[in-house]
């Protein structure tokens, strides 16, 4: 044997085996060999085909990464034409008897008569191919275009791993041509990983990049790219089917009477089948299919619009052929659009219970999901800018489930629209829209909250509530449902109103018995007296928990001094950090909260009050430091210990709070921002330096 016969042979082999074991891994989902395997052969036969470039056959597992780029697409004829299939008007699961019923009658079934059998299918939210193989392998993949002429995107289709290069089986068995019909899709998750990508490009100052609106569109641009090495990094799937063209081998070839023998046929050819996919008999297991796949809807990876019923019979097929370009053996049968167009005709902040402000975009009501929606979120203030949403645009809203109605984003031609024809760019209030308090966003967060906890109407229940809880005042009976109903009836708008309460109007609550009203009496009365920790714990300031609560009353004794204390002043409370400084300094220094405060002292709420008792400042009290970077000697970890056993904070992340940043070998993005910050950067050694003098 030649050198070259050699290399032949082992190309062969080499390459029925990465063809098995893509398809174990990418359509089976089994894989069998660990990646590492597989990128072994892979790199074996990529060097054969180096040496003798002969080998490299357009069926060869290594040409599935494109090639050159294209000024456009060929147009292609389809032999067999691609049909459109007709939509059930009939939405509910009902619709399926309809199309029973029309089936029954084309066929002239006597009433009584036997069941039609049909295949129910996924109709999957994608764009339909259609693939030619000759002699088993792929020679063509053509969109459907207008179902006549469609558009070949051979190279871009050659990179979905689902697709086989070569059809599985006995070469025998393979008609010398057969076209196989199916849907190229995005699935969610690799949807999401996408756009994720197109993100950091776009925030990398890439122009050019965007993001998309959902996984169907993104399918379709990965379908119609003119370059296949993009093409090739936008992960697409595939289901088939349906037939083409075939012509039957010589002897033995497949010749199947029904279309679930054909899509058995499909799978050992080495296609995805949907595994949903099932024969049923008349319209009852038609409408119990519709209603299986319509509870899955939502759990599947990816997105369908509906299920298509099909005549399992060949033959009846023949028999019922076609109406205007629709076969009268199939149907779609949709589920609620899950996405729909509508108009923005205003941006609105909601507060939250909590205090979180949320952007809600107020809709033209319109109906997706199964429900009229007039209102959807936009999330916060940078999913609002960056899909540049604005009043008068049209958008994309999207239902999924029981999922709240979101925008997916902005048709492109509202969004192209000139500038001074758009409404402003959407920025969040600093103020709440609800109570006035300042909106304040801290680092490193996406979100706005309001700061009048004590004060804000939005966020009545949850203050009430956790005011009373047992770790707090302790205020027995005062549960959800009596703080809704109070609050509801509008006979508690802030805490002091809670010391109003008398008997008399507790009483003449529904459901309210008179000894419950008096226990409650009874249990406010008794929570006046209280300690100074549980009342800061009570006020409900963002990130104090009872431990900070306990340190600050130990630090500052008295509630006025921690009212009063400047932000470095908290800072030099154990444990209290620049976070939870910057949020007590905002709370206090709402006019609402602290009226709130004197209201509830004057009610009677009161404690004991002790002597400042700051633990012994330690040398770097009130220092923060952050680290990067590998240190010389010190794991980041052993400095990290070193720094706080001094008293300082060490963050995770450079603001114009930090004192110092701790830089070693290949700092990157924090250093940059350190630097731009004017925060003072030392070295291992300086930090040493620091610690020494400190300990002096
Ligand atoms: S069969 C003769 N089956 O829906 C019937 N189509 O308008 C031809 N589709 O363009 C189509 N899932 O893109 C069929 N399981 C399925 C399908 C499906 C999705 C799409 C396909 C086609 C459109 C029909």
């Amino acid at each position: 044997m030649t050198p070259r016969e050699d290399a032949l042979r082992e190309a062969t082999r080499l390459s029925e085996q990465l063809h098995r074991h893509a398809h174990l891994y990418y359509v089976l989902d089994a894989p069998e060999l660990p990646d590492a395997e597989y990128d072994k052969l892979f790199r074996r036969l990529q060097a054969l085909e180096a040496e003798y470039p002969d080998l490299r056959t357009p069926d060869s597992p290594t040409q599935r990464v494109g090639g050159q780029p294209l000024d456009g697409f060929a147009k292609v004829r389809h032999k067999v034409p691609m049909l459109s299939i007709r939509t059930e008007t009939d939405i509910t699961p009902a619709g399926a008897s309809a199309f029973d019923a029309r089936v029954r009658k084309e066929l002239g079934l006597a009433e009584d008569g036997p069941q039609v059998t049909y295949v129910c299918e996924l109709k999957f939210d994608g764009l339909a191919l259609n693939l030619r193989y000759e002699q088993g392998v792929l020679v063509q993949a053509a969109t459907r275009g207008d179902g006549e002429i469609g558009e070949e995107v051979t190279q871009n289709i050659r990179t979905v791993q689902q697709i086989p290069l070569r059809l599985h089986g006995e070469a025998s068995a393979i008609p010398p041509v057969v076209e196989v019909r199916g849907e190229v899709y995005m699935r969610r998750d690799d949807f999401d990983a996408l756009n994720a990508r197109q993100r950091e490009k776009i925030a990398a100052g890439q122009k050019n990049e965007k993001v998309f609106v959902n996984p169907r569109n993104a399918a379709a641009g990965a379908v119609r790219q003119l370059d296949p090495a993009i093409a090739a990094q936008r992960p697409l799937s595939f289901f088939a089917y349906g037939l083409g063209e075939v012509t039957p081998p010589a002897e033995g070839g497949p010749d199947h009477a029904t279309q679930f023998d054909w899509l058995q046929q499909f799978a050992a050819w080495g296609f995805p089948v949907a595994q949903q996919t099932a024969r049923a008999r008349g319209a009852i297991e038609l409408i119990a299919f519709h209603e299986t796949i319509g509870r899955q809807r939502d759990g599947l990876p990816y997105d369908i619009d509906g299920v298509v019923y099909k005549v399992d019979s060949v033959e009846e097929q023949r028999r019922l052929g076609f109406v205007s370009r629709e076969p009268r053996w199939a149907v779609a049968h949709k589920y609620p659009a899950q996405e729909q167009l509508t108009e923005v005709l205003a941006i609105e902040v909601q507060v939250g219970r909590t205090g979180k402000l949320t952007p809600v975009a107020k809709l033209a009501p319109v109906f997706v999901g199964g429900v009229t929606v007039t209102n959807a979120t936009l999330h916060n203030e940078d999913e609002t800018r960056r899909k540049d949403v604005r009043v008068g645009d049209t958008v994309i809203v999207r239902r999924a489930g029981d999922v709240i109605p979101e925008v997916v984003g902005v048709l492109p031609e509202s969004a192209a629209r000139p500038d001074a024809e758009r409404g402003p760019v959407f920025t969040m209030p600093r103020q709440c829209p609800v109570c006035g308090s300042d909106a304040v966003r801290e680092e490193g967060e996406v979100d706005y909250r309001c700061s009048g906890g004590l004060f804000c109407a939005a966020q009545r229940k949850e203050a009430i509530l956790h005011f009373a809880a047992r770790r707090a005042l302790d205020i027995e009976g005062l549960g959800d449902k009596l703080v809704e109903q109070l609050v509801d009836a509008d006979l508690i708008r802030t805490l002091p109103d809670l010391y109003k309460l008398g008997f008399t109007t507790l009483a003449g609550l529904d459901r309210m018995a008179d000894k419950s009203a008096r226990n409650i009496v009874d249990a406010l009365e008794a929570s006046k007296k209280t300690t100074l920790p549980r009342f800061l714990f009570g006020l409900g300031v963002r990130h104090v928990g009872e431990s900070t609560a306990k340190e600050l009353a130990r630090h500052f004794g008295k509630l006025d001094a921690v009212m009063d204390a400047s932000e470095a002043q908290l800072l030099e409370v154990e444990d209290i950090g620049p976070v939870v400084a910057s949020s007590l300094r905002t709370f206090f220094d709402q006019p609402h909260n602290r009226e709130v405060v004197e209201q509830l002292r004057a009610c009677g709420v009161h404690w004991e009050e002790g002597e400042p008792a700051p633990r012994a400042a330690k040398p770097l009290s009130g220092k923060t430091f952050v680290i990067t970077g590998t240190l010389p000697t010190l794991s980041r970890e052993e400095a990290k210990e070193k720094l706080e056993g001094a008293g300082a904070k060490v963050a995770g992340s450079v603001s114009k709070k930090t004192d110092y940043l701790v830089a070693g070998a290949e700092a990157g993005s924090k250093l940059d921002k350190a630097n731009a910050l004017g925060v003072q950067v030392i070295d291992e050694a300086g930090m040493l330096g620091i610690l020494g003098g400190a300990a002096d």
